[in-house]
């Protein structure tokens, strides 16, 4: 008796804890959804349309660049909602070409949003994540010389030599017939000329026809992971610490490589050829001039490697695509090319300096950077503490607001009716206003002081590469179980599906 009328009494005082908890819960769930309404009400921006859930939760734009392609998404958004569209409670995406100058091109352009800081280690930024403007100058400044258009041409014997394996590549191909990822393969190149660059030393990846070091993998784990990371960044410290305790840390063999060949270097095992020098000499002999520090080290070369092959890749593989299925630009590319060859202004290898000078080849990789950007998410920044009047409305302080390149490349009012198609003779306009107007909304690359530091050896690469594969070679595209001839997905890049069979050039 006694134990039963205990058991009761306490369930009853665990009935009425319990009711206590429950009402405190629900008070404390209308308290939040009266003051999220109360903001919502009261906020400048009640009026930008968008996604119904997008007001409420950022969950909707996590859920939504899982379930579809964040550029066509992004696109199809502005096409039904306007120039400014909600993406989450506090997130905005742009089309307007203006406010992609004010908000990432102007020399007070605002910071970089918190979306950036799972590119990053919780504890540190990089060149790429640091989100002050000002921070990010310090970083940027001492480095900018490796990439400058004097030090540029230092690195063309690495691009050669990555250039002869891949064309041994693609003859391998047109013996044998075999269905090619042509994605992939460009890949495999970007990453060993990448490789080269940097620490003088290729992955290895285009002999070994794979990337059997899981190197690739890991980059597009890392990616992935921040793409998504970077819509709720207050997790990231926590996901990360968790991830490394279980030791999933897909950047590991990134660094590892990294690290690997600065030991060499540094202890003299390893030595660059005398007519060459790569990024790590480059760095190690501005940290003994007191110019550069270690950090600066890791940080350029690992950004390297990580910002510089998925991109020229994914360039790369547009270009050729794109050329494959626009018969008559393709020929008149060759055209281009067959008549400097014979002029004896286009040598073998192509230098950098021959390819600048072929106004069709230029306009053929600026359309393909122009239709297909590497990078398919916005391009996201902070308001800053006066708050920013634009594109119609008043940005709070603290609101993330960003231009995706896809959104404004797409856009027919700047790019024109045919702004979907792969026309180059648009780049060729003898009209300098309109050329301008196309230059400044050109956004593959960002724009402004967070822009491409990469830009001008990606440009180098493609210049070079580009002529000496379309002089021999032809590619067959084989669509894919939906018929489409193009694919692609995004998590961070919008990665294209291309399957062809290499043929050697037709001559005719
Ligand atoms: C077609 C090739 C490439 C494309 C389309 C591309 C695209 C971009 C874009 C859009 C940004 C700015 C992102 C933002 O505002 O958040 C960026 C930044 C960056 N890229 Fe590239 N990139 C390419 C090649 C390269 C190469 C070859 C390298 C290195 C060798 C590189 C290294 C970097 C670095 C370090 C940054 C950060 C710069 C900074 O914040 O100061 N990229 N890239
Ligand atoms: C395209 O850009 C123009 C000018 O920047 C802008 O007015 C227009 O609304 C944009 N188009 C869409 C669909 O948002
Ligand atoms: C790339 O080269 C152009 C000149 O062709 C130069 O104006 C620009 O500053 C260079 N970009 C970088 C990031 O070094
Ligand atoms: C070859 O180069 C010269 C000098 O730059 C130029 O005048 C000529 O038009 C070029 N010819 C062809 C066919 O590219």
């Amino acid at each position: 008796m006694a134990p039963s009328a205990h058991n009761i009494s306490q369930n009853n005082d665990l009935n009425s804890h319990g009711r206590y908890y429950v009402y405190s819960f629900i008070a404390l769930i209308l308290l939040l959804i009266a003051r999220s309404i109360y903001q919502i009400l009261a906020s400048p921006l009640r009026n930008v349309p968008g996604p119904f859930l997008a007001r409420f939760t950022r969950l909707w734009e996590l859920h939504a660049i899982r379930k579809h392609d964040n550029p066509t998404l992004n696109i199809a958004l502005h096409e039904k909602y306007g120039p400014v569209v909600r993406l989450a409670p506090n997130r905005y995406s742009l089309n307007s070409g203006e406010a992609a100058k004010v908000i990432l091109g102007h020399r007070n352009a605002l910071d970089k949003s918190n979306y950036y800081r799972a590119f990053s280690q919780p504890d540190a930024t990089n060149l790429f994540s640091e989100p002050s403007l000002k921070v990010h100058a310090t970083i940027r400044r001492p480095l900018a010389q490796l990439y400058s258009q004097t030090t540029l041409l230092s690195y063309e014997p690495f691009v050669d030599t990555c250039n002869s394996i891949l064309l041994k590549r693609f003859e391998e191909y047109a013996e044998n017939g075999k269905i090619l990822n042509l994605r992939e393969m460009m890949q495999l190149y970007a990453f060993d000329v990448i490789g080269e660059i940097t620490v003088g030393s290729r992955f290895g990846l285009m002999e070994d026809a794979g990337d059997k070091s899981g190197t690739i993998e890991g980059i597009d784990q890392t990616m992935a992971y921040a793409a998504m990371m970077g819509l709720v960044p207050e997790w990231h410290s926590w996901v990360a610490k968790m991830a490394k305790r279980f030791k999933l840390h897909p950047g590991r063999k990134i660094l590892n490589f990294v690290d690997y060949h600065l030991d060499n270097r540094i202890s003299g095992r390893t030595k660059s050829p005398e007519d060459r020098s790569d990024f790590l000499d480059k760095l190690l002999l501005m940290e003994k001039e007191g110019k550069a520090t270690r950090f600066h080290t890791k940080d350029a070369a690992l950004s390297n490697i990580v910002a510089g092959s998925d991109t020229t890749a994914i360039a790369l593989t547009t270009a050729i695509a794109c050329l494959s299925m626009n018969p008559n630009i393709l020929t008149a590319l060759r055209d281009e090319l067959d008549a400097a060859t014979v002029a004896g202004n286009l040598s073998e290898p192509v230098t950098f300096q021959q390819a600048q000078k072929l106004p069709y080849l230029q306009a053929v990789i600026l359309e393909a950077l122009r239709i297909h950007p590497a990078v398919g998410a916005p391009l996201t920044r902070v308001v800053g503490p006066q708050g920013l009047q634009i594109a119609g409305y008043f940005f709070p302080p603290g609101t993330e607001i960003g231009v995706n390149a896809w959104v404004i490349h797409y856009n027919t009012s700047i790019f024109g009716a045919d702004a979907h198609a792969f026309r180059p003779e648009r780049w060729l306009t003898e009209n300098k206003e309109e050329r301008a107007v196309l230059d400044r909304n050109f956004l593959s690359f960002g724009s402004g002081a967070r822009t491409c530091i990469g830009k001008n050896i990606s440009l180098l690469e493609m210049s070079k590469v580009i002529p000496q594969i379309v002089r021999k070679y032809d590619f067959e595209i084989r669509p894919n179980d939906k018929g489409q001839r193009f694919s692609w997905s995004t998590r961070w890049f919008s990665k294209p599906a291309v399957n062809v069979v290499v043929k050697k050039r037709s001559q005719t």
